[in-house]
């Protein structure tokens, strides 16, 4: 059974609050992370060492790393821009100590960019300068040409160093925004994760003997396959609920005040139903608590949501929308649901 105390310290809660109930990772730790790998015990545990390490999981999200974590398969995160889907590799490395070793996907990425590349340039000088020393005459074309392809002129992208022997703790490569490959890099990237294996015609076949912790995200600007999300476990990650968001914020700007990160998370929290374009994820609302806070303010007021407006919204449209629908009265909402004890304000629904 999931425990729950953990979650209803997060909701509720600083996290300063929390307490690691598990062993540390690292040098001293207890058996289950010998060599590397990481094996919490409990869902409960994955949760109380993000948050450690400055990452407040849902029960979901929390459930998910356990389960990956444990069964040592991919974790595919989709959600919305924003939403702490690339955060979560990042604290995993912070946490286990991994090397964080980071593949952005972009529109025609191959698999050049991704597994390895030969040095032309430097095979090239190698072999003028075997040339000018009059090598060339002396070694036959064959072996010449096993020069070339030696492990020094090989330049390792992130999928090959991923998948290379290590020390030390499994290193967590991050996939970041796969949606925005194509289908071939997808098929590749397919036969990759399912025997964490690349081979080099030149060189041979290089497998992980330790998988590395490998996490997926998808913005989804287009479905991926079934065939890719088949091989990972899946989540959806959601924007966070109102209280966790504010925890966020304190935990992640720490000089502001609790009334400004509770106003400035409950307007993000009502701009985000309110079909903007691009709608503000966590990245927004924590530099806009951080705006304000150096503009001096401990609380919202009209004037300064507008002058501030664009700390939180990127789009001239989206920023138009809001402007319609009353910056005055949005402000209103956001003071009342942040606790600064004013009349309930009425706000026309979207
Ligand atoms: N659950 C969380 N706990 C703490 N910080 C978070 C959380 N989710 C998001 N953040 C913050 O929001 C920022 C944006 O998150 P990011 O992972 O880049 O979003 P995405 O990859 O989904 O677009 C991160 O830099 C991080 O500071
Ligand atoms: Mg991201």
């Amino acid at each position: 059974m999931i425990p729950h105390a953990v979650w209803e310290r997060n909701q509720t809660g600083s996290s300063a609050r929390l307490h690691r109930s598990a062993p540390e990772f690292g040098p001293g730790a207890g058996d289950r992370y010998a060599g590397g790998m990481v094996k919490p015990q409990s869902v409960d545990e994955v949760a109380v060492a993000l948050a450690e390490h400055d990452y407040l999981a849902d029960i979901g999200l929390a459930t998910s790393v356990f389960l990956a974590l444990t069964l040592e398969r991919p974790l595919f995160l989709e959600g919305e821009a924003g939403v702490g889907k690339t955060e979560v590799a990042k604290v995993l490395s912070r946490w286990t100590g991994g090397e964080l070793i980071r593949l952005q996907c972009h529109e025609g990425i191959d698999s050049g960019q991704a597994v390895y590349e030969w040095d032309y340039a430097r095979q090239l000088l190698h072999l003028r300068t075997a040339e000018a020393t009059g090598r060339a005459n002396d070694a036959s074309a064959d072996q010449l040409e096993a020069e070339l392809y030696d492990p020094r002129f090989l330049i390792r992208r992130p999928l090959l160093h991923a998948l290379s022997p290590t020390d030390g703790p499994r290193p967590i490569l991050l996939i970041d925004e796969v949606d925005r490959s194509d289908d071939e890099f997808e098929a590749f990237l397919l036969e990759a994760l399912s025997d964490y294996t690349i081979t080099i015609p030149e060189i041979g076949t290089i497998r992980a003997d330790r998988p590395p912790i490998v996490i997926l995200t998808s913005n989804r600007t287009r479905d991926v396959h079934d065939a890719l999300k088949r091989r990972c476990l899946y989540h959806w990650v959601e924007h966070p609920t109102f209280e966790r968001e504010v925890e966020i914020v304190k935990m992640r700007a720490p000089g502001v005040s609790d009334a400004l990160a509770r106003q400035v998370s409950a307007m993000t929290e009502a701009m985000r139903g309110y079909g903007l374009y691009k709608p503000p994820g966590i990245a927004e609302t924590i530099d806009w608590s951080l705006s304000l806070a150096a503009l001096g303010r401990m609380e919202l007021d009209d004037d300064t949501v507008s002058a501030t407006l664009g700390t939180v919204l990127k789009y001239r449209e989206d920023q138009a929308k809001i402007n319609e629908r009353g910056i005055h009265e949005m402000v209103k909402a956001a003071l009342f649901k942040g606790g600064t004890g004013i009349d309930p304000p009425r706000v026309a629904a979207p």
